[in-house]
């Protein structure tokens, strides 16, 4: 069986995929720089929240699957996919050096003869230009493929056995031999061309920042006159079936849509302005619930706010990108004592200590641990949990 590292491998993207490859037969290598998390992996630990993936390390860890920080190990591959993150600068643009320079730090220890697969959320054009800089190494055109992850975080172990594997490559050769790896795992291959896939993946994340958008514009708009926006939505919904998906406001946050709405803004010469609309709408939905409760409360000043949830999603152990943190910042401006609380995390408060001092509370990320909880006290809840 194939030989395969992942580089970026412990990260939330690369580890799922790693193991389920493992699970399939192939020998993989996961390479990271994070020692914790190596040490963490060869330990049988998973460092976050990840459904069934325990159950598999525990299978294949030093069986099919092997972990390490030691970049040698990129020399006796067949295959070497890139996963590693790539974010956009302070200015919203994408900082695509940082997946440049990640694949030339490899890129003495490779060889032609590779399979190598781009499997972040790159920005248009990108893997035309490691391509190149492939071809000028290599002296011949490299075997390179770009397919773009689609996974749910937290819920990739099944995903990716559930949903088809878009890929696309720079050449036949690359794409056939993209395709079989992948077959092994994904019950569907959809072939498209290299600036194709990176859009394609770009566009999907923007969709849903703007569908976020609209739920969170609707939400604020409504109760901004001070109507109640769930009477209405489910009305609206009730036996509509154009209307089943149409989604519910809340923090539209974590380290995915925001910056591939950036991503694909900047593409668009930052001419794309439902996107930027979107960014304003989602980014300013934590300084509208502060200002909520502050109507309720009159001043904000020293009073006790208890924070539940304080990670990007529900049921989840990722902080993030998280808009808690944004709502924190604004309620500590407007000199509240904030009590930040949540299961997942350490160093916050107990949910039981939190609700038993505070004056109020802001549901920050609805929690399982959260929904049956009846609250006595002024609160805010944009996700209609504590109807
Ligand atoms: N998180 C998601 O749900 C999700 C879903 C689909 C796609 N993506 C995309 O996948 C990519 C990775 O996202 P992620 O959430 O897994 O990020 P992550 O930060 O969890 O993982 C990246 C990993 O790469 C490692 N790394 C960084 N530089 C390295 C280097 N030079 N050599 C070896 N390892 C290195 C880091 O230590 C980290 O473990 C991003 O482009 C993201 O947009 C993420």
């Amino acid at each position: 069986m194939k030989k395969i590292c992942i580089v970026g491998g412990c990260g939330h993207v690369g580890l799922p995929l790693g193991l389920v490859l493992a699970s399939r037969g192939f020998e993989v290598t996961l390479l990271d720089i994070n020692k914790n998390a190596v040490g963490l992996i060869n330990r049988g630990i998973i460092p976050f929240q990840e459904e069934g993936a325990e159950e598999l390390l525990k299978k294949e860890i030093n069986k099919n699957l092997f972990v390490t920080d030691d970049a040698d190990v990129v020399r006796i591959q067949d295959v070497v996919i890139f996963i590693t993150g790539t974010p956009v600068d302070e200015h919203h643009n994408p900082k695509i050096h940082e997946v440049l320079n990640v694949v030339e730090k490899y890129l003495p220890l490779m060889n032609k003869e590779q399979l190598i697969i781009l499997r972040s959320t790159i920005y248009p054009g990108t893997t035309e230009i490691i391509e190149q800089k492939l071809q000028k190494h290599f002296n011949t055109r490299p075997k390179l493929a770009f397919c773009p992850e689609r996974i749910l975080q937290g819920k990739g172990i099944e995903e990716i056995k559930n949903l088809p594997q878009i890929v696309s490559a720079v050449s036949d050769e690359a794409a056939k031999e993209a395709s079989e790896i992948f077959s092994e795992v994904a019950p569907k291959i959809i072939r498209l061309e290299p600036i194709e896939a990176e859009l394609s993946k770009l566009m999907l994340n923007t969709w849903r920042y703007l569908e976020f958008a609209i739920a969170n514009q609707f939400y604020m708009m409504v109760e901004d006159k001070g109507l109640d926006f769930y009477k209405i939505f489910e009305a609206m919904k009730e036996d509509y079936p154009r209307a089943k998906n149409y989604c519910k406001p809340g923090l539209a946050a974590g380290p995915c849509l925001f910056k591939d709405t950036m991503q694909l803004s900047a593409f668009y010469r930052n001419q794309f302005f439902l996107g930027q609309s979107a960014m304003l709408v989602n980014e300013g939905l934590p300084n509208f619930l502060v200002s909520q409760l502050e109507k309720k409360l009159g001043s904000l000043k020293n009073r006790k706010v208890a924070l539940l949830g304080m990670t990007f999603k529900a049921n989840n152990d990722d902080i993030r990108e998280s808009l808690s943190f944004k709502i924190k910042k604004e309620l500590e401006f407007k000199l509240a004592d904030v009590l930040p609380s949540d299961p997942y995390l350490k160093d916050t408060y107990k949910l039981e200590d939190a609700l038993s001092k505070c004056d109020a509370v802001i549901l920050g990320v609805p929690h399982n641990e959260y929904l049956n909880l009846k609250i006595d006290k002024p609160y805010v809840d944009c996700w209609n949990v504590w109807k």
